[in-house]
């Protein structure tokens, strides 16, 4: 009987192996850098997420929204930490329509830090139109809705590449080594030195895809740091029972195990 089982365990783990090596998708390796969320103790980088907020504001913010920030959350603890004079400043930069007034109409007014990020678009449809029929997805959850996560955003954004000899691109279509099927109705953004960041920080366009994807990695996850605190101090609570389970276990066996 032992035998039996034994076989039918290698059968499992073999046939395991061999689908993922036969069946296993080719996947292009994404890139990577040393993210500082990643891992058991992995915290953001504030002067990251700063510069990451103004590379998504001056550069992908024509076309990306990202509707589940508002302007507040960026004098949050955990967030890019800016002050709340800071906060206000930045959000006043920006229009949003309230209202109706006291005549019944709608207005503009600058953004106060209770409102949510500006959308550069008033809908879906003038979206796709303004882009050649690609809709530029809200960034807010990206990372988290993309497998890969921000290992695929960062390649995506410097995935572009001259197209094979026999690929033939429409207009307004990219090759993009990263991008499911290779095409992508986004252009190349990040070229050198397209934005200047305040605390001097060369802007490569690695450093500037890697600081707007620690941006997007916070907007999609804004509690991590919150999580992996929490996570830390369970497993402190639980090594700490384990250790008094393993002595009272010993004391309560002692007698018993003497008279063998
Ligand atoms: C000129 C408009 C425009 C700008 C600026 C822009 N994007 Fe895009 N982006 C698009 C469009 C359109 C798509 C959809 C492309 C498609 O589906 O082929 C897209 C798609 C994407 C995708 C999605 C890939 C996927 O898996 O669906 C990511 C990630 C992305 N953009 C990130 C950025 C970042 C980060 C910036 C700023 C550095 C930026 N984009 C700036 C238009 C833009």
């Amino acid at each position: 009987m032992k035998k039996v089982i034994k076989f039918f365990y290698l059968i499992l783990i073999c046939s395991f192996f061999f689908s993922h090596s036969v069946f296993g998708e080719e996947k292009t390796k994404l890139l990577t850098t040393d993210w500082s969320f990643k891992g058991f103790f992995g915290k953001f980088d504030r002067g990251s997420l700063q510069r990451g907020y103004q590379v998504y504001t001056e550069v992908c913010a024509s076309c990306h929204s990202m509707k589940y920030l508002s302007y507040r959350n960026l004098s949050e603890t955990g967030g890019p930490e800016f002050s709340e004079e800071q906060a206000k400043a930045i959000a006043s930069n920006f229009e949003v329509t309230d209202g109706p007034n006291s005549d019944g109409e709608m207005f503009t007014r600058p953004a106060k830090l209770s409102d949510k990020f500006a959308d550069p678009y008033s809908n879906i449809e003038e979206a796709k139109l303004s882009n050649g029929g690609a809709y530029p997805p809200d960034m807010s959850v990206l990372v988290k809705a993309r497998s890969g996560g921000a290992d695929y955003i960062y390649s995506v954004l410097l995935g572009y590449e001259d197209p094979p000899d026999n690929m033939i691109l429409d207009d307004g279509v990219y090759y993009n080594k990263y991008m499911y099927g290779n095409k992508i109705k986004m252009p190349k953004q990040l070229y050198e030195d397209l934005v200047t960041y305040s605390d001097g920080t060369p802007a490569t366009p690695e450093q500037m895809a890697k600081d707007v994807v620690t941006f997007m990695a916070w907007s999609a996850e804004p509690h991590l740091e919150a999580r992996h605190k929490i996570g830390f101090r369970a497993i402190v609570y639980l090594l700490i029972i384990t250790v008094l389970v393993y002595f009272s276990m010993k004391k309560i066996w002692s007698r018993v195990e003497s008279e063998i």
